[in-house]
């Protein structure tokens, strides 16, 4: 989910819709504002996106100059206008807007039902807006203070009462919330770049932080109430290079940056500056955490660092790891990758592995993330900001980031950077094969179901490619290690299953065209993506989408953009919302 306020002079609800719609990665099941009109409160929800928000309150002469707003991400309760936020208490003075999970909130709901409280919505946001109207006793601050010990989970909220109409309170416990000073108006958001259009001087809170916002004013309180002194930063951000370039999605644009957002990376890791003041190779093992795309990302990662590193490298979903009682200590090295820095499975895995002695690297896209702050080193992907839900461009930069580290310490390290600066301008020559590889794509995009294939670094390319087609065109799509297709997928194959091969000329080439002869026999359908003059790779294939030929350590660089490429045009051509699919939001910040 993603919350805003504002208290200034200018018309509130402006402010809120343009902040919201910069947080809507964070989730677009519903939205809604809360606004201190005429000396009440005005609130106004909507299921959907925020353009049918922004349309309900369309002519409404609202004239109110502080108020919160909110985007979803449905957690507790179905997405529904009861369950939008902001939640209001019994009196209707109270508004709050939240982000995360109170994990006792059932409890805490039981206790004020017991009170005779009723409650309206099957939200866990409810309590806050109860306990903080039980506890108000005409200072808001202090309500809240009283509040947060209650709390029990990973939260940020923010809360307004017409009783104080000038003043909000937000509080920061595990959750993003920043703060944005302006001239005789300030803010406060879930990520930076909601504010940008507004302020680039930025606070960013830290866990437990409390702060009293008013139009003129901002104050900030530990979790005890004690005044904080903290300076704001200034931020280079550029939001133009937010905008959509003439591109009809920034799925599209993000897909055809590539080559300059990997060029960009690679410049920032040819030099040995960057260079960590460890060496890899004294870990006694490197543990690779992330999730998604990001994860994805890592698994190609593991392949090049077992490969040059020769330490014994794993990879988790973060999620997975978190409850696994995977022994880690002083001698691992935890990688934690996160194109947001703020995916809450990313983050509490990297912590508890901190906890237990293990060092964290992480490899982050957003500066001053969560995780890249929580992490004893970073390493950015500068990919500059992604806005598509499907992540494309930050995988390319992670592969870049990931691809350095492993060849770090390696004494002909120049000559393996020189190898990897190629890339760019092949990524060019993969992108303008686009038209073709739409028209490959336009000749599935009726179907239910695909299969995609790859074998060593080609095989998490195949989950990566079957992953976009999911999450964008919702055809059902798998992505499956080829060697392993014999021990089940095979069952699936009939005439009915387009067989998507990702098969380059590398060390396991040969043994991949079998597995496209297995599928062959089994009258499947076999589409390829490999070196653009394989000839044998003709004859087996219906369609052949080729590549530049290239090293084979760097084969996903490339074989990854026509499947970024195929899954859009289908999903396009199905008329899909290819930039905010359903039920995805591009930064998820509970467990
Ligand atoms: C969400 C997004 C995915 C993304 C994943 C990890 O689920 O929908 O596209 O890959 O989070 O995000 P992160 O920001 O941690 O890389």
């Amino acid at each position: 989910c993603g919350i805003i306020g504002y208290a200034g002079k200018n018309p509130a609800v402006l402010v809120l819709l343009e902040g919201l719609e910069r947080l809507e990665y964070r989730g677009y099941d519903s939205a809604g504002v809360a606004l201190i009109e005429n000396g009440r409160i005005f609130v106004e929800k909507k299921v959907g996106k925020i353009r049918e928000l922004i349309r309900s309150l369309w002519g409404k002469p609202l004239k109110a100059t502080v108020g919160i707003g909110h985007t979803r991400w449905a957690t507790h309760g179905e997405p529904c206008e009861i369950n939008a936020h902001p939640h209001t208490d019994s009196t209707g003075e109270i508004a709050v807007v939240h982000n995360g999970i109170i994990e006792n909130y059932r409890e805490l709901k039981e206790k004020l039902q017991a009170q005779g409280i009723q409650f309206k919505s099957q939200t866990d946001t409810e309590v806050i807006a109860h306990l903080i109207s039980l506890y108000y006793q005409g200072d808001l601050l202090e309500a809240v203070i009283k509040v947060v010990p209650e709390l029990k989970g990973s939260y940020a909220f923010c809360v307004i009462t017409n009783r104080e109409p000038y003043r909000i309170v937000g509080v920061r416990y595990g959750n993003p919330l920043v703060v944005g000073i302006g001239d005789g108006e300030n803010f406060m958001a879930s990520d930076i770049p909601a504010l940008l259009p507004f302020t680039r001087h930025i606070i960013p809170l830290s866990d437990g932080e409390i702060v009293d916002l008013r139009i003129d004013s901002v104050d900030i309180y530990d979790a005890e109430g004690n005044r904080i002194v903290k300076e704001a930063i200034n931020v280079p951000w550029d939001i133009i290079s937010a905008e959509r370039g003439g591109f009809k999605h920034f799925m599209l644009k993000e897909i055809f940056e590539q080559p300059r957002t990997v060029g960009d990376t690679i410049k920032g890791y040819v030099s040995r500056d960057y260079l960590l003041p460890f060496n890899l190779r004294d870990f006694r093992r490197i543990l690779i955490l992330a999730c998604g795309t990001s994860y994805h990302a890592g698994l190609v990662g593991s392949y090049w660092m077992n490969k040059y590193l020769q330490t014994p490298v794993e990879v988790m979903y973060a999620s997975e790891f978190r409850y696994a009682d995977v022994p880690v200590g002083e001698r691992d090295l935890v990688i934690a990758i996160s194109q947001s820095g703020e995916t809450a499975d990313t983050r509490y895995s990297a912590l508890s592995a901190k906890e237990k002695g293990a060092t964290v690297l992480s490899l982050v896209n957003v500066m001053g993330s969560a995780l890249d702050r929580e992490s004893d080193y970073t390493l950015y992907t500068h990919a500059g900001p992604e806005i598509g839900v499907a992540a494309t461009k930050t995988f390319t930069s992670q592969l870049a980031v990931l691809y350095s580290l492993a060849v770090s310490h390696l004494p002909d390290r120049d000559r393996f950077m020189e190898k990897l600066s190629s890339v760019p301008h092949m990524m060019e020559e993969v992108l303008g094969e686009a038209e073709q590889i739409k028209k490959v794509a336009l000749k599935y995009a009726n179907r239910k179901n695909m299969l995609y294939l790859g074998r060593y670094l080609s095989y998490p390319v195949a989950l990566e490619g079957a992953l976009k087609l999911k999450e964008i065109s919702y055809i059902h799509a798998e992505g499956y290690p080829a060697g392993e297709m014999k021990h089940g997928p095979i069952a699936l194959i009939d005439e009915n299953m387009p067989v998507l091969v990702v098969v380059p000329r590398d060390r396991v080439y040969e043994k991949v065209l079998s597995n496209i002869e297995e599928v062959l026999t089994r009258r499947g359908s076999v589409i390829s993506v490999g070196f653009r003059d394989d000839e044998t790779l003709t004859k087996v294939s219906k369609d052949l989408i080729g590549v530049p030929e290239v090293d084979e350590d760097l084969t996903p660089f490339l074989t990854v953009i026509p499947l970024q490429l195929f899954a859009y045009y289908i999903a396009d051509h199905l008329g899909l919302d290819v930039d905010q699919p359903r039920n995805l939001a591009k930064t998820v910040t509970v467990e």
